[in-house]
């Protein structure tokens, strides 16, 4: 089995042109086939390039705070004038923060590119206070509006695409879903989304799952509960909370509370990205491993892409999540590196031909 990009013909002509690497066959690491083992080896043997950022807090209406850190590029050689300067918008997964090697090597890509950066931490997981008892959840885009607002505000005419990691890929795509043609990005990019929330969690719950991933997870699900108890006190049994095994049972007894859903599949299913991918309107791109123990590839909403002009997904048989080892020694770019920093470009630097190739009409053209 060798990779497949499942889009309409003319968005794949764009790709095919614009970011070769689509065509490459994707070939992990010879001695660490398994998505599991990609996964894992990743976390421990992935390099960290060194990034600076400036931090910046931003309120929300409901009194809460949000930690962004920004790479603004001053430097940057093809665009010196900030105000126009390419921005990257990077949502990163379940847990994760600034910090995250994949975030660090998104980082790398833009900013060598001459784009500025910006990652939105989810709230509470990035060193700051909660200053209200709202931390963050899959479906609800509010903060993430809340953020693209900002951006917008400081730069109005400066390009915004977004690229969200695992759970970040299900904000974003809820996000473009709900804003339609009002988006503010030009262009969205995931990688290992899991596109059905039901379906990732009783991946995630097989035995070996939750031995490797589930269970160290939940974990520092539960620290950051542990690190904000005093207010989360207020609005959830937090010792119950902690007692949690695994992800979904932490989003049982924390997440679907906090956020007013009547139960965890309830909650799960407005998480889940697959059916509302329709209601997008700007191009994007979803890299997928049919191997990934999280993003299982029975919920690749392959029939729903094909209807599509504006998305395509691209689907190896091996890469694990948030992985895609390649070479002997595969602690610096990879495939996954490679196409995150093509596709940027070719958003950024072929504006128009992106449009037409997705259908998306002139008027939309902001
Ligand atoms: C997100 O959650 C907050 C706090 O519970 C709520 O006020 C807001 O309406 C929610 N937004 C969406 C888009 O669901």
């Amino acid at each position: 089995v060798s990779s497949a990009l499942v889009c309409s013909e003319a968005f794949g002509a764009f790709l095919y042109q614009h970011c070769p690497v689509v065509a490459e066959r994707f070939t992990p690491t010879p001695w660490c086939w398994g998505g599991r083992l990609q996964t894992l080896v990743c976390a421990f043997l992935k390099s960290k390039p060194p990034v600076t950022y400036r931090n910046e807090l931003i309120h929300t209406v409901d009194g809460g705070q949000i930690s962004l850190d920004w790479v603004d590029n001053q430097a940057s050689a093809p665009y010196p004038d900030s105000s126009n300067r390419p921005t990257v918008l990077i949502l990163p997964g379940l847990t994760g923060n600034s910090q995250q090697s994949y975030v660090l090597h998104a980082i790398s890509q833009a900013t060598r590119r001459g784009y500025r950066c910006l990652v939105f931490n989810n709230r509470g997981v990035a060193g700051e206070e909660l200053l209200t008892p709202v931390t963050y959840c899959a479906a609800n885009t509010s903060d993430l509006e809340r953020v693209v607002q900002h951006v917008k505000g400081l730069y109005p005419a400066a390009p915004v695409l977004g690229a969200g990691v695992s759970m970040g890929g299900m904000l974003l795509l809820n996000y473009l879903a709900r804003k339609g043609t009002d988006s503010g990005m030009v262009a969205g990019f995931t990688i290992s989304v899991p596109w059905d929330a039901v379906k990732s969690s009783a991946s995630m719950e097989e035995p070996l799952n939750w031995l490797l991933f589930n269970k160290f997870l939940t974990r520092g699900l539960c620290r950051a509960v542990t690190r904000h108890r005093k207010i989360l006190e207020k609005v959830v049994d937090v010792d119950y909370v902690l007692k949690s095994q695994t992800i979904r049972e932490f989003d049982e007894r924390f997440t679907s509370l906090l956020f007013g859903y009547k139960s965890c599949t309830e909650y799960y299913r407005d998480a889940s990205p697959d059916k509302k991918l329709p209601s997008t309107a700007v191009p994007i791109l979803c890299l997928n491993a049919a191997d990934d123990p999280f993003s299982p590839k029975n919920a690749f909403p392959l029939t729903i892409v094909q209807g599509l002009p504006n998305v395509a997904l691209l689907l190896t048989a091996h890469g694990g999540h948030i992985a895609f080892l390649q070479g002997l020694f595969p602690r610096g770019e990879s495939y996954m590196e490679r196409l995150f920093g093509q596709f940027i470009q070719s958003v950024f630097e072929h504006p128009r031909d992106i449009k037409k190739a997705c259908g998306i009409v002139k008027e939309q053209i902001s």
